[in-house]
């Protein structure tokens, strides 16, 4: 049985998408965080036939060719065995397949080879689906294996005409359609297994005498079946992985589809959800067991959320680390790390390069930006720390805020380990606060504070020692 033969895949993107109405290539809308185009490559790299993996996908690539190109390329890893290829003048999809074709070596093994084509819009079509194509086109010894699927209104899909045997005769396509064809509900989403030996010589035999005067890859069908090969068909039973994206109403369908997907992959897994519907969690994500999402939770890029931990209500996390056990409530962060034990939020904002250390509390209407904070330190109200340093169980008094911008740089403000801020201080940066120093309430600090000292006035006088007489009761 020839079941082992090598694999490979040709999607046509070349396209416009005009009814995306965008400046952006269809094929490159976002979907969960994911270029929709990517999705579909990730389904054609995970296939799995008797441990086999595709040997190479051939992208055919027009409208908008560069973009799509390093996009994908940005999106997916370096390992994916994925080629460019692109066809100058859009005539159609059997001449876009002929060009992608051309990318193949003529060479030694081509009668054993099955190639995979399809579309390039169609994000939720999953592995398991191309792997019973495959399985069907090679246990059936077809020159060419077509999914097929049945919608109550086929309208704008090309039709599947059956001859009196029941067999895939060809397919037209709906502007060259008479009115019995027009009728048929079975349709073609354009997902298709050929041997490619048989594929090549068919494309050469296609004209474009047709409604749209393109080359079209579904006259192949018929070119195939009248040499006398034959065609087996495959009828998807779920219609919405087959579904075609051609415009935004499409798209968030299929996102929707998508996060559905994801969300169950998730609660599976061992997270909580309170509500699935109204939690966003991006495809490139990862959550360890027993992490609780409330309501509103949206999670993206390369989030992680540690074992235990909360997010949520209403909070929004982009390529953030979250520890173990910590609650995020209300907040918004971005390339951010939150340690375990960590309480965040309500109503917090973490910007880029803020960092907290385990069992550090940042309380309501607290923004961070490129600050480290060590463990157990404590912001709790109504502050604005940029490019710092917090030493261990430091505490930083409501109404913080660190000057770091002199209108031309940026500077650090350093403050040791067990500070007390005191409310509504100015750090005039760059300055450092020693260990265990204080700062009154009010104060506006422009010189460095030694260890143990306190910083009082404006600008503060500096009272050496004063922390060890405060000890002492004097
Ligand atoms: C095609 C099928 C139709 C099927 C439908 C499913 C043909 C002739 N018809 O129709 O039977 O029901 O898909 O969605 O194949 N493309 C290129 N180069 C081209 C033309 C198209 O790369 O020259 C790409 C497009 O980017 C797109 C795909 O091929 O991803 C389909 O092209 P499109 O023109 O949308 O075909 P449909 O009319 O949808
Ligand atoms: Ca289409």
């Amino acid at each position: 049985m020839a079941l082992q033969r090598p694999l490979a895949a040709i999607v046509l993107a070349a396209g416009e998408g005009t009814r995306m109405r965008s400046a952006t290539p269809k094929v490159l809308h976002p979907l969960a965080g994911r270029p929709m185009l990517a999705h579909l490559v990730d389904a054609l790299t995970a296939l799995s036939i008797d441990e086999m993996h595709i040997d190479r996908v051939v992208v055919v690539v027009g409208h908008g060719a560069e973009r799509v190109t390093t996009t994908l390329q940005d999106a997916i890893s370096a390992s994916t065995p994925v080629d460019f290829v692109e066809q100058p003048v859009q005539r159609g999809t059997g001449d876009a397949t002929a060009v992608a074709l051309s990318a193949f070596s003529e060479d030694a093994g081509l009668d054993e080879d099955d190639v995979v084509v399809l579309v390039a819009d169609v994000p939720l079509l999953r592995h398991e689906t191309i792997e019973e194509l495959v399985l069907l086109h090679r246990e059936s010894d077809a020159a060419a294996t077509l999914l097929t699927m049945h919608l109550a209104d086929p309208t704008g899909y090309g039709r599947i005409v059956r001859d009196a045997r029941g067999q895939v005769a060809r397919i037209v396509e709906q502007s060259d359609a008479d009115e019995s064809e027009l009728a048929i509900t079975e349709v073609n989403p354009a997902i298709y297994c050929f041997k490619r030996s048989l594929l090549a010589p068919a494309l050469r035999r296609l004209t474009a005498t047709n409604a749209q005067g393109e080359y079209y890859l579904t006259d192949v069908i018929g070119v195939l079946r009248d040499a006398g090969h034959s065609v087996s068909a495959l009828t998807a039973e779920d219609h919405l992985e087959c579904m075609g994206v051609n415009d935004r109403v499409q798209l968030s369908a299929a996102e929707r589809v998508l996060r559905e997907r994801i969300n169950t992959r998730w609660m599976r897994e061992g997270v909580t959800m309170v509500d699935p519907s109204a939690t966003y969690i991006d495809a490139s994500v990862t959550l360890e067991a027993d992490v609780r999402l409330l309501p509103g939770t949206i999670l993206e890029g390369t989030t992680r959320v540690g074992a235990g931990a909360s997010i949520g209500p209403n909070s929004r996390l982009i390529n953030t680390q979250v520890g173990e056990r910590s609650v995020v409530q209300s907040t918004n962060a971005r390339d951010s790390e939150i340690g375990p034990d960590c309480t965040v939020g309500p109503y917090a904002s973490l910007r880029p390069g803020t960092r907290l250390a385990a069992g550090v509390h940042v309380g309501t209407y607290v923004e961070l930006k490129n600050v480290e904070v060590d463990e157990g330190a404590k912001i709790p109200h109504l502050a604005y720390i940029g490019d710092a340093k917090i030493g261990a169980r430091s505490n930083i008094g409501a109404g913080t805020i660190t000057a770091n911008y002199d209108g031309k740089m940026k500077h650090q403000s350093v403050i040791g380990a067990d500070v007390r801020i005191g409310s509504n201080t100015v750090l005039r940066a760059p300055v450092s606060i020693g260990d265990g120093a204080y700062t009154a309430a009010g104060s506006v600090v422009t010189r460095d504070v030694p260890p143990g000292a306190l910083a009082k006035g404006v600008p503060a006088e500096i009272d050496e020692g004063w922390a060890d007489r405060l000890e002492e009761g004097s």
